[in-house]
């Protein structure tokens, strides 16, 4: 979905003081070999909350040489139970390889259509781009996938911190209308998503 490049690599100069649509180059001669390299074999620390999952990016800002290159990865681990919650990429479609465990795959078309499948290892899904997706590790093993992205830094819009984590806050006055909830539930949400 990013623009075609129009040179062989263009290493990002993730520290330059200009601002443009991506990152400027590194000058070839600060670039090496180990630019292209990026180690994904680390497990995640999938502890840190109730989700029990944890992504591991490989974006530009993880890997400045794919900046114009219009592809990225994240590594995603799965604890028992573990949830990669709801959320969107604006930028890119997605593709994802289960290497361990049993996932649930889910989406949402923009017609409210879900489609849904458990996936083993060698096992492959594809999310369009923009649309709402989960993973959750159904199995009584760990999970692991690798999902690619065809951007090099694809976004991500979580639905529960958009809504209920944003800063400054989004007015309860549109999101008990939105959700036809009162101002407890609301209130209740936002509390666990520090908004
Ligand atoms: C999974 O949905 C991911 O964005 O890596
Ligand atoms: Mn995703």
């Amino acid at each position: 979905a990013d623009p075609d490049s129009l040179q062989d690599f263009c290493v990002a100069d993730l520290n330059a003081s200009i601002s443009i649509n991506g990152f400027p180059c590194r000058p070839a001669s600060k670039v090496n070999a180990s630019d292209f390299f990026f180690d994904l074999s680390k497990e995640g620390v999938t502890n840190t909350s109730n989700l029990n999952s944890s992504v591991t990016p490989a974006n530009v800002l993880a890997f400045p040489a794919v900046n114009t290159l219009g592809i990225s990865m994240n590594r995603v681990d799965f604890d028992l139970g573990g949830l990669n919650p709801p959320h969107s990429h604006p930028r890119a479609t997605e593709m994802g390889l289960v290497v361990e465990g049993s996932i649930l795959v889910g989406f949402v078309t923009t017609s409210n259509v879900y489609y849904s499948k458990v996936l083993t290892p060698g096992e492959v899904f594809v999310i369009p781009r923009g649309l709402v997706h989960f993973q959750k590790n159904v199995g009584n093993k760990k999970g692991i996938v690798f999902t690619s992205f065809n951007s090099q830094m694809p976004g991500v819009v979580l639905a529960s911190t958009t809504l209920f984590g944003s800063q400054p806050p989004m007015p309860n006055e549109v999101l008990t209308q939105a959700f036809q909830v009162d101002d407890a539930v609301v209130n209740s949400i936002k509390s666990k998503f520090g908004s």
